[in-house]
């Protein structure tokens, strides 16, 4: 059956870690354990950083590398969207653009898989999830990019949205994925402000690049809402995750916050949001929206939105074209290893 969720274990692993067999301990080993425990709990009562050598409880590992794998697979299936536009830009100046942005996607991919790759899990175990079908991505990445429109609002809002989640991130208890994501919303952040530049330019230009704009903006606003995740109510992580640091803030919260900012910039481009319930409430202090369709959210999450299907195909027939990319890189680290070798053999 698919589905996307990361809950089938893995196959062998180079450093296996065992999530569910609690072996007997002895009493000293159950006092070691007991003072690894305490002192995790004052790194994260004292909002430090958990580091990959130090001890850490198996769930702790689990929910990490079960979000900052399905971030990172978010990130290399989000290339496909925008990749489809990279042939069909409008003036080379936006095609070199689109082409380092959606690069620029590909690298946050590598630094995730690799501040997942520090919690004992592989970048094979990882994308076979993917490939299988086992593990999740951001449900933003199955909608199709119709016009170029689309690209620009992606860099708005999509990015804009993803902004919005990851800069408390940068914050998270876990340092390599912390530090991998100072990098990534300083780039994100240009990926924004590049997509706002982009529908600008539209706005300027004749009544059909206007309306496709807008069209662009109706067929992606409830989606990126979608993006943060089930309300608060319904988010089965939530919790634990706050607690540990790993997530600053609530999937409700960081909506909120994504429509506050984004309703001026509507204003300013000159776009419509589409909902019709969507007001400024002075007893708030914020704007209120309207419903958002959970059942096409969790659909789509599960498999079943207009381009899962496409996506997943395209994603592993890219694996498994660049095999060769992957054997020649080997290839050529074995031989520079041998050169190594037989170098330190004759000094
Ligand atoms: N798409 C797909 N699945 C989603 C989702 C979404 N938009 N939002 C939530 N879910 C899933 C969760 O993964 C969870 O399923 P699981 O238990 O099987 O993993 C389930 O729905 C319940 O959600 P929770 O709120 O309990 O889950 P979390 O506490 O993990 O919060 C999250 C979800 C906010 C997405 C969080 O995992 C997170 O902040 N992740 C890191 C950021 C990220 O992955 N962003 C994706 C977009 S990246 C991007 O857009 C690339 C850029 O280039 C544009």
């Amino acid at each position: 059956m698919y589905t996307q969720s990361f809950n089938v274990p893995d196959g062998p692993s180079p450093t296996p870690v065992k999530h569910d067999i609690k072996p007997v301990l002895t009493p000293e080993q159950q006092h070691v354990l007991d003072r690894a425990q305490m002192r995790f709990d004052e790194v994260i009562d004292a909002d430090g950083k958990i580091e990959p050598k130090d001890w850490m409880p198996e769930a702790y590992r689990k929910t990490l590398v079960r979000q900052i794998s399905q971030h990172a697979h978010s990130e290399i299936v989000g290339m496909l969207p925008e990749g489809n536009w990279i042939s069909r830009a409008p003036s080379l100046k936006r095609k070199a653009i689109l082409i380092a942005k959606v690069q620029d996607e590909g690298g946050h991919g590598l630094y995730l898989y690799s501040a997942a790759e520090t919690l004992g899990t592989s970048r094979d175990q990882m994308l076979d999830a993917l490939h299988t079908g086992r593990a999740k991505y951001s449900s933003i990445f199955n909608y199709p990019t119709l016009t170029w429109a689309d690209v620009g609002v992606i860099g708005w809002l999509v990015d804009g949205a993803a902004i919005m989640n990851q800069i408390p991130l940068c914050r998270c208890s876990y340092g390599p994925y912390a530090r991998a994501m100072v990098r990534i919303c300083k780039e994100e952040s240009f990926h924004q402000r590049q997509g706002f530049e982009s529908l600008m330019v539209m706005m300027q230009g004749n009544a059909e690049q206007q309306a496709m704009v807008q069209d662009a903006v109706n067929r992606w606003w409830w989606k990126c809402l979608a993006m943060f995740g089930p309300p608060d109510a319904d988010s089965t992580n939530s919790t634990q995750g706050m607690r540990w640091g790993i997530k600053r803030v609530s999937n409700d919260d960081l909506r909120q916050k994504f429509v506050d900012a984004t309703v001026p910039q509507a204003k300013v481009l000159g776009v419509t949001l589409p909902d019709p319930d969507l007001k400024w409430n002075e007893a708030r202090g914020h704007h209120d929206y309207g419903q958002i369709d959970w059942d096409e959210f969790w659909a789509t999450v599960n498999g079943n939105g207009p381009c899962n299907k496409e996506r997943l195909a395209t994603r592993v027939k890219a694996h498994e074209d660049g095999q060769w990319v992957r054997d020649a890189a080997m290839a050529y680290a074995r031989k520079q290893q041998q050169r190594q070798q037989q170098q330190q053999e004759a000094a």
